[in-house]
């Protein structure tokens, strides 16, 4: 009896790899990791572009446009991997895009501080997340080495826009660990779902 469930179990496991995940021979789901990173790039994109709508002719419009440029470059990338990895995208995408515009708009109507507060707390989930993937990675045998100096740029440059907006005095705006803190743990949650849906 034991011996069946565990042949069975086993022949699930053969199956599931071959039909349904023909590339995750990996013990990291890398699937999983390109359809969130996509989601969280979408959504970054939206941030800025929503920050942009209402602060492109302040003196942050031009620290913002460059933060945006790099985020459509880290989009069009995980868009590219979304194809080679055959990964399904997150079915809420049209969401994780309204979701950040609305954040980008809204943080940037209480003012530049507060849209730099927005990125502080933004980009300081990503980098956490960025850096669990880059663990996750570096423990498979076999490392894929395109994916993981990816991740690792990717990563660099969200930590540069977390110090720009801590430059541009995003701490100085009234309710800052509040503000942050909402945000943050938004941003978790969406990691969190766009993984799996
Ligand atoms: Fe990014
Ligand atoms: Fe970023």
């Amino acid at each position: 009896m034991k011996h069946n469930f565990k042949s069975i179990k086993s022949n699930f496991n053969l199956i599931r790899q071959f039909h349904f995940e023909p590339r995750s021979s990996y013990p990291v789901n890398i699937k999983s990791m390109i359809r969130v990173n996509l989601a969280g790039e979408a959504g970054a994109n939206k941030i800025y572009a929503g920050q942009m709508a209402v602060l492109s002719n302040s003196s942050y419009g031009s620290k913002i446009k460059e933060m945006w440029e790099q985020e459509k470059h880290h989009k069009a990338k995980f868009e590219e991997l979304i194809n080679t990895y055959r990964v399904r995208p997150s079915l809420l995408l049209p969401l994780w895009n309204a979701l950040g515009f609305s954040l980008g708009v809204g943080t940037a109507l209480l003012g530049p501080k507060a849209a730099m507060a927005c990125t502080v707390a933004v980009e300081s989930v990503i980098v956490q997340h960025y850096n669990d993937q880059l663990r996750d990675l570096m423990k498979v045998e076999k490392i894929d080495e395109e994916l993981l100096n990816i991740i690792k740029k990717f990563r660099d440059d969200e930590q540069e826009h977390h110090d720009i907006a801590i430059e541009c005095k995003a701490e100085e705006v009234f309710l800052y660990d509040f503000l942050t803190k909402i945000i943050k743990t938004g941003s978790k949650c969406a990691i969190e779902i766009a993984k799996i849906v």
